[in-house]
């Protein structure tokens, strides 16, 4: 298991010898004790970086597609050893772990056919006296600060395209979960990815870590996975060097379903929307606006689709849920779940931490929750839905979009005109409209308002790594 830093293509210790233990959220065991970087070590990795840019930028896009083809390939055929790593560390069953490496894998195939179609414009000046060429130059060194919850994906969505536009990298894996980070970095180096291009470097002092390579000058971009209270904090550590950034940012996702939908279907994308990947996502469904007239059906069916869940270690047989990050989170889950009752909602099943060694929490969904309680304003980042049953759809439109946070919505209707106009209607960079899965490497994934800037994935993605030069040019 690697359990070093990667700098310049080499794998070392920092520079202090500190280190730091990672955990199996399901046992609580010590699985590795991992290298710390220092803020050293992060002006090492930037300068490293800075070192590889100029010989990356100038390789032929064509070259630099085939070798992110090679790492997609990498990623697949490692896919059994990285999904095992993955739950290790993350604690997520196999079979989301499995999924999580296809989708990690796949930012690097979609960018690799995008990294030669990278296209600029050629036009005219309105006046007739010159050409306008506009044209987009990879912007340098990028900083990619990720998340435990996605140890690979969160990490290759953002990689993939700054390769792929010729960028170099350097990365801070989670602390939580940095081991599948770093066997992608070796696996990267065998693919072919050249000395320098990716730098990986874990820590236990982020705030220095950062500060220090936001302030190498050869950083030009910061790209960051995580919450909005964090994401703010880079934000202004950015502006500091007026460095461009992609945030992905906070969610809290409406989930709505009206009176003429199928409830089976709601019922079947709520699982999806909720429970992927422990319901421990940043677009997993937070509130769930029922209309009235179903909501009691729509509760005990969703009730009884939770209660079949098999909570455990991600390694064992049919569990679909595995533990939370750490003791932490379950607090915060079951402090939300608490005041939600405190105001009345009803626990249709669950409602309380798991028993015993790991950090699980049971599957819950709690009727009849106020819609302006507690669990409603906070990203619950666990296996919990509160159902809050509407009858007016336009003050159901206004508290679905009473948060600062646009990332992701739902909405089961059989009438799809009306699916339309409310999808439009809500303040979310991303609607399943009839769908609890959104998250696709050929789709924009983003939020508005204090979700996010910016996009990954899609065409849109590329471009967040790239500059734009314009040439007026006479012939
Ligand atoms: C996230 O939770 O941050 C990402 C979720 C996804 O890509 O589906």
């Amino acid at each position: 298991m690697q359990n070093q830093m990667l700098i310049g293509g080499e794998w070392r210790d920092g520079s202090s010898s500190e280190r730091f233990d990672v955990e199996n959220p399901a046992t609580e065991e010590v699985i590795a004790s991992v290298a710390a970087g220092s803020p050293g070590d992060a002006t090492a990795a930037c300068e490293a970086a800075a070192t590889a840019q100029v010989a990356w930028a100038a390789t032929a896009p064509r070259q630099r597609a085939e070798i992110l083809r090679a790492c997609w390939q990498k990623l697949i055929d490692h896919t059994d050893e990285l999904a095992r790593l993955i739950t290790l560390e993350h604690g997520k069953p196999l079979v989301d772990a499995r999924g999580e490496v296809a989708y990690a894998a796949e930012f690097f195939r979609w960018n690799s056919e995008e990294a030669v179609r990278i296209h600029g414009s050629l036009g005219i000046a309105p006046s007739g006296a010159n050409r306008i060429i506009v044209r987009h130059p990879p912007i340098g060194v990028v900083v990619i600060v990720t998340p435990w919850n996605f140890p690979a994906a969160m990490i290759t969505r953002k990689l993939a395209p700054a390769l792929a536009a010729g960028n170099t990298a350097v990365i801070k894996p989670p602390r939580e979960a940095p081991l599948t980070a770093l066997r992608i970095g070796e696996l990267l180096i065998e693919a072919g990815v050249p000395a320098g291009v990716v730098n990986i470097v874990p820590t236990l002092q982020s705030g220095a870590w950062f500060d220090a390579a936001v302030d190498h000058p050869a950083t030009r971009m910061v790209s960051f996975t995580g919450s909005t209270e964090v994401g703010i904090v880079l934000l202004k550590r950015s502006a500091d060097r007026v460095l461009k950034t992609v945030m992905e940012l906070g969610g809290n996702a409406p989930f709505v379903v009206f009176d003429d939908a199928d409830l089976e279907a709601a019922v079947e994308g709520a699982m999806v929307a909720k429970m992927r990947h422990s319901a421990e996502t940043c677009t997993a469904a937070n509130r769930f606006f029922v209309h009235a007239a179903v909501a009691d059906e729509f509760t005990s069916m969703l009730a009884a689709a939770m209660s079949d869940v098999r909570v455990g270690s991600g390694f064992d047989e049919g569990v679909t849920c595995g533990p939370m990050i750490n003791a932490k989170a379950v607090a915060s889950i079951n402090e939300l779940v608490t005041s939600a009752t405190d105001r009345g909602a009803t626990v249709a099943t669950g409602g309380g931490p798991g028993e015993g060694v790991g950090h699980f929490y049971r599957p819950t969904v709690l009727g009849n929750v106020m819609s302006d309680s507690e669990i409603t304003r906070e990203e619950i980042f666990g296996p919990v839905a509160p159902v809050i049953p509407f009858e007016d759809t336009d003050q159901m439109i206004a508290d679905a979009n009473h948060t600062e946070l646009g990332l992701a919505a739902y909405v089961f209707t059989t009438d799809l005109a009306r699916g339309m106009k409310v999808s439009e209607r809500i303040q979310a960079g991303m609607v399943g409209l009839n769908r609890g899965a959104i998250s696709d490497p050929a789709a924009p994934f983003g939020g508005m308002k204090q979700s996010g800037l910016g996009r990954e994935g899609a065409s849109e993605g590329i471009y967040e790594f790239c500059e734009t030069q314009y040439i007026a040019a006479n012939w």
